[in-house]
């Protein structure tokens, strides 16, 4: 997908870099809260197109986080009932929200095909990513 500002397109370049270089990440997205909105919404992103481009809070793992502000990391799809499906590839997910001045505005969501591949590096490795965006997102 391409940027349609400087800030969606450096997300861009995040995204895809994340993707090619990490074999097991296999989808890289960012979302942020839509507006005054209870949903979010899909900025950039890099691997298949989904439909999912707007997600209620509450629903599925991304929307759980956006209540939750903590990290949700999925060794396994199917044993979800709070999931929204967007290729039968995918086996297990992380989410970790994005903070700007301490509030929950979006995360990074990342698919995997891989069976439980995440550990707490990703974890950390997102954190310091996020951290990273919300620089970006900030700068004057
Ligand atoms: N699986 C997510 C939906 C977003 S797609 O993975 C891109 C969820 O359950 O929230």
């Amino acid at each position: 997908k391409t940027g349609e500002s400087s800030v969606e397109l450096r997300l861009l370049k995040i995204c895809e870099l994340l993707k090619e270089n990490i074999s097991y990440y296999n989808w890289v997205g960012f979302y942020f809260k839509n507006g005054d909105k209870e949903e979010l919404k899909l900025s950039s992103y890099a691997g298949e197109p989904t439909d999912h481009t707007i997600i209620p809070f509450g629903k599925g793992i991304c929307g759980q986080v956006a209540v939750s502000n903590k990290n949700f990391v999925v060794a396994d799809v199917k044993a979800q009932d709070n999931y929204i499906a967007c290729s039968i590839n995918v086996k297990a997910e992380i989410v970790v929200p994005l903070f700007i001045d301490g509030e929950n505005v979006g995360q990074i969501d990342i698919d995997s095909n891989t069976p439980d591949p995440f550990t707490q590096d990703d974890e950390r490795f997102l954190e310091w990513v996020n951290e990273q965006v919300a620089e970006v997102l900030t700068a004057p």
